[in-house]
């Protein structure tokens, strides 16, 4: 890879990986009859509901003189500018303006809009690439759908990049270390080897010598058009029914040096089970993971930016490794897509 493609490619995962499906806020910040903005990849937006209750997402920008719609008011399915009245619908179309009877500008459609769906209490949009730019199915982690686990959405906003948060995903041994002070992962040993496995869906890392002890491994996704880890926390028997503790982590780029940091807790419990988990996590348990979550921001925001750059790896990085290979490749193609329509538009 040449410097310039190399700065290009790292310029571009810095703003925000399109061609996924990212969490971007969760459900309940979407109110009927008002709308939210979200500041995603640099891009400013606006989420709101419709009289049935479906969420739609655009720019935040009134196409009239470009005031914030966000600043606005829904009418019924759509949203109206707070300013002139100027209304778009969730495709980003004029559908109004009411200033001015039989408005030419009424039926254009100059916002970009964005696929919004909903699952595990928390609201996804499409996040287009130039090689993928109309929003592919919504397939979120089956956690979250299929009815089978309980799962409770944890949403922060940490002061440092999502690329952060992904590589911390990748690297299970830093429990051992960072927190060796907490209920859960205060077991097992401090030392092993990492092995890396490959899957149809991106890669499993786990340690060689310890399995079912603490955060001994974890999945990451990403082939395709979700970007997220998966990994299991063994709990001890006072922590309730279930089997082991399920994290499901997302990190959405907000712009180049914060992102929102999703998690899902997940429990494999139904029927009375259920309840009682629900009563333990919010009476006991939630307080000590936002407590092991607080040591990993901690460590995050005090990594500099440019740390890369003079980063010195070894054998437990191999996953970090693997998911920067992984993540440099969609960018590549995002990048090239994206140069061969320049291209095209210039004959
Ligand atoms: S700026 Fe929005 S209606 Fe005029
Ligand atoms: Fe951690």
């Amino acid at each position: 890879m040449t410097q310039a493609i190399h700065d290009a490619v790292d310029d571009y995962l810095n703003k925000g990986l399109g061609g996924l499906w990212h969490p971007v806020c969760k459900s309940v910040q979407v109110k009927a009859n008002k709308p939210f903005a979200r500041l995603i990849a640099g891009e400013r937006l606006v989420l709101w509901r419709d009289t049935k209750g479906k969420v739609h997402c655009v720019e935040d920008y009134c196409p009239h003189r470009g005031a914030k719609l966000s600043l606005g008011e829904v009418h019924e399915d759509n949203l109206a500018c707070r300013y002139h009245g100027v209304t778009v619908d969730g495709t980003g179309t004029i559908v109004r303006v009411p200033a001015m009877p039989e408005c030419a500008l009424e039926g254009r459609r100059p916002l970009t809009s964005y696929a919004a769906e909903e699952a595990g209490d928390a609201v996804f949009i499409y996040l287009p690439s130039a090689d993928q730019p109309e929003p592919t199915p919504f397939n979120p982690p089956e956690e979250l759908i299929n009815g089978e686990w309980e799962v409770f959405c944890c949403m922060t906003q940490w002061d440092c990049s999502y690329r952060l948060s992904l590589d911390n995903g990748a690297d299970p041994m830093h429990a051992s270390y960072l927190h060796a002070d907490s209920f859960t992962l205060a077991y097992g040993s401090k030392q092993d080897t990492m092995k890396l496995t490959k899957t149809g869906d991106g890669f499993i890392i786990e340690r060689v010598s310890q399995q079912g002890v603490n955060f001994d491994y974890s999945h990451i996704v990403g082939n395709g058009d979700m970007m997220f880890m998966r990994l299991d926390i063994p709990y001890p028997d006072g922590a309730g029914p279930g089997g082991p503790f399920r994290i499901i982590g997302f990190a959405t780029p907000i712009d180049r040096d914060t992102h929102h940091s999703f998690f899902w807790r997940c429990r494999k419990v139904s029927g009375l089970a259920a309840d009682s988990w629900r009563f333990l996590y919010r009476a006991f348990l939630e307080d000590r993971h936002w407590h092991v979550l607080e040591q990993d921001r901690v460590m995050l925001e005090s990594i500099p930016v440019d740390a890369r750059k003079r980063e010195m790896l070894y054998q437990h990085d191999s996953g970090v490794s693997q998911l920067r290979r992984m993540m440099v490749r969609k960018a590549k193609a995002h990048l090239e897509a994206s140069e061969q329509m320049a291209h095209r538009e210039t004959g």
